[in-house]
């Protein structure tokens, strides 16, 4: 079987947006966990607290990236962030299509692709989110709805690319919730992703793609989602904003994944 490395990524959301606060913030995890080497880490923040982030983590092991980019590298796009500014700092991950940029912000699956293709020709490595819209158990619509998005969305990748393609099973209805969807909800949605994977790609690429979950993921609940075999990390949005939390988090994931 594929040894998959386990993955905690987060996100700051629009929420540290003092340039100090969010520095002090990476600041804060590298030196909890910035040595940690079994687990792959990443760090999203706010777009404008970007660079004082890159600064504090240039050297770390917990890499960095931005919550989203402009479909093209460069030219009249206004107010838009450009790939290329984020290369020059040194971040290695995108995150594409959450839920929230979806939603508030129009994004269509189309632009989502492209955004998906510009950053495998940088060398980065998209972390993008899918995940259904309402809560059900009617599993197989979810799957074709997670299926669906899945092949929109890496239309334009070449097979042999798509295992940095790092996916986050984010359902809507568990994003800014009370808890997180249910470790058995997401054992089960990750196994049908990655039959989807099998479906779309074949299965040796699948068995190569990180899933992870995202949607109010805690120090509490992280041990039971991170238990099934095709969870192989998380995405944390609030709930990881309290560093030592966050080190709880990639602490457990370490101690389930080892
Ligand atoms: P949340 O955010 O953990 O605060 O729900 C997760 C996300 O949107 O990625």
């Amino acid at each position: 079987m594929t040894r998959r490395k386990p993955i905690v990524g987060m996100s700051l959301k629009m929420y540290h947006n003092s340039l100090k606060k969010a520095a002090d913030f990476a600041e804060s995890i590298n030196q909890l966990v910035g040595e940690e080497e079994e687990i792959e880490q990443f760090l999203f923040p706010g777009m404008g607290t970007l660079y004082p982030v890159s600064l504090k983590l240039k050297n770390s092991l917990i890499g960095f990236g931005s919550q989203n980019i402009a479909p093209a590298a460069n030219g009249a796009y206004t107010g838009e962030f450009s790939i290329e500014s984020l290369v020059d700092m040194g971040g290695s991950y995108v995150e594409i299509g959450h839920s929230e940029r979806r939603s508030l912000f129009h994004e269509s699956d189309e632009m989502i692709a492209d955004k998906v293709q510009l950053t495998i020709e940088n060398g980065l490595m998209p972390v993008l989110c899918i995940g259904e819209p309402k809560e059900t158990t009617d599993f197989e619509w979810i799957k074709s709805f997670l299926e669906n998005q899945l092949s929109m969305d890496l239309k334009n990748i070449a097979k042999e690319k798509l295992e940095t393609v790092i996916i986050a099973y984010e359902p809507v209805w568990a994003i800014g919730a009370a808890n997180a969807a249910s470790a058995e909800h997401v054992a089960k949605i990750h196994t049908l992703i990655r039959e989807s994977l099998s479906n779309l790609f074949g299965t040796e690429t699948a068995e190569k793609i990180r899933i992870i979950y995202g949607g109010s993921v805690s120090k509490d609940n992280v041990s039971a989602i991170v238990s099934n075999e095709n969870v192989d990390g998380v995405f944390v949005g609030r709930f990881g904003h309290d560093p030592k939390n966050y080190q709880a988090i990639v602490e457990s994931v370490k101690t389930i994944k080892k």
